[in-house]
């Protein structure tokens, strides 16, 4: 199988001249079942990207090759990358929503000579399993560490985690409770629930008699989260002063119509609002919105998936469209922009998105529209999970 694999990709590199001129990138994401909101929010950011940059980068025309993996699974993750690279002569990889998915494919990369751009995935390990990847989105561990410093500013000194149980949110549990006892809190207890559970009312039992007064949640955004945040409000825990604090995956503003006024007033940390006011995230909202048709589905993987066309964009300039993997990352690491979510940049070491993480609470606007209200900034953070990961 690996031989075969070698041999097709020399086939598709000696016949490299025939489409010089096309540079394609595969991009894996949901497109289809319960997360295909997500999939949807990679493409609308990717064809923001084109709406204001255009499709060439110098004479080299970008084209889009998209593949539907509709919940986490890496064996067809993985099936699929290979198709990519193999038959369709794919020079880098992009989009990734789920992290096995992710992981699943970094296999391929060293011998496909493709760099792989992450577009959301957010387990902090993806990027230390093949030099050949770049992050354009976040970590669990950069989105948690703040809000466990904010529960506890706010008298919170008993707390319990609820996480689904997989890598981003083992990495959230373990940047909670490290930065929470690190303050002088006590994390009580700590619940990991199955990726497919979308049933939370037994587990809201469990946090009532924890006796915790905060909850800390992560699960992935789509139907699980929107899921949970019912539950908190539905069996009491809001009345009853459990606080809820979570990373901004919770609260993605395409479920805040649904959630309505009961989301009001939570407060999540994460690095993109689609609210966030600048020059910069107005023209990209503008154009994303345009592009998703109906503005209200807008959320976060959008601004991963148009940041990670720049840095694309980037490695085909510094290649001249040549395929040449290990360059392309190089030429990447340390680049700095402004992105619609603020400033950042590529940590050379890492290969991580080095951005601001903002403390947010839901709000209402003058016509009744929900938003990620933006109050607090913390500034340029790096991943904190790094440490954690063993090399
Ligand atoms: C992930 O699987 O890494 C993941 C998916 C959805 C999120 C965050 C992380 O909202």
């Amino acid at each position: 199988m690996k031989k075969l694999f070698a041999a097709a990709v020399a086939l598709v590199a000696l016949s490299g001249a025939a489409y010089a001129d096309t540079i394609k990138i595969g991009v894996i994401g949901p497109f289809s079942g319960p997360f295909a909101l997500q999939g949807k929010n990679f493409k609308a950011g990717i064809d923001a990207w084109f709406a204001l940059n255009g499709n060439k980068v110098g004479s080299d025309e970008i084209q889009i090759v998209y593949r539907d993996v509709p919940q986490a699974d890496p064996a067809r993750s993985k099936a699929l990358a290979q198709e990519l690279v193999v038959r369709e002569g794919v020079q880098y990889l992009a989009g990734f929503y789920f992290t096995p998915d992710a992981m699943a494919a970094t296999a391929l990369l060293q011998q496909g000579n493709v760099p792989m751009v992450v577009m959301n995935a957010a387990t902090s390990a993806i990027i230390t399993s093949s030099p050949l990847v770049v992050r354009t989105s976040f970590t669990t561990w950069q989105t948690t560490t703040p809000i466990a410093k904010v529960a506890k500013e706010q008298g919170v000194t008993k707390a319990i985690t609820l996480v689904s149980d997989y890598g981003p949110g083992i990495d959230a549990e373990n940047a909670f409770k490290a930065a929470f006892e690190k303050e002088g809190g006590k994390v009580v207890e700590t619940i990991r629930m199955p990726l497919s559970t979308n049933d939370f009312a037994p587990l809201m039992q469990r946090v009532k008699d924890s006796g915790a007064e905060g909850l800390f949640t992560f699960l992935p955004s789509g139907p699980p989260t929107l899921a949970f945040v019912k539950a908190y409000n539905d069996n009491g825990l809001k009345t009853r002063g459990v606080k809820f604090y979570a990373t901004g995956d919770l609260t993605q503003e395409s479920d805040l119509p649904a959630l309505g006024d009961a989301a009001l007033g939570l407060q999540t940390t994460y690095h993109y609002a689609v609210s966030h006011d600048s020059p910069e995230n107005k023209t990209f909202v503008a154009a994303a919105e345009k592009a998703i048709g109906n503005p209200t589905e807008l959320s976060f993987p959008a601004v991963g998936a148009f940041d990670g066309m720049y840095v694309i964009s980037k490695m085909i300039e510094a290649t001249g469209g040549k395929q040449d993997a290990k360059k392309a990352v190089e030429a990447v690491k340390g680049l700095s922009w402004t992105s619609p979510r603020g400033p950042v940049s590529i940590d050379p070491d890492s290969r991580h998105i080095t951005e601001n993480i903002y403390l947010r609470e839901v709000s209402k606007d003058a016509n009744g529209k929900y938003y990620n209200k933006e109050v607090r900034t913390f500034e340029k953070q790096g991943d904190p999970g790094l440490g954690f990961v063993k090399k």
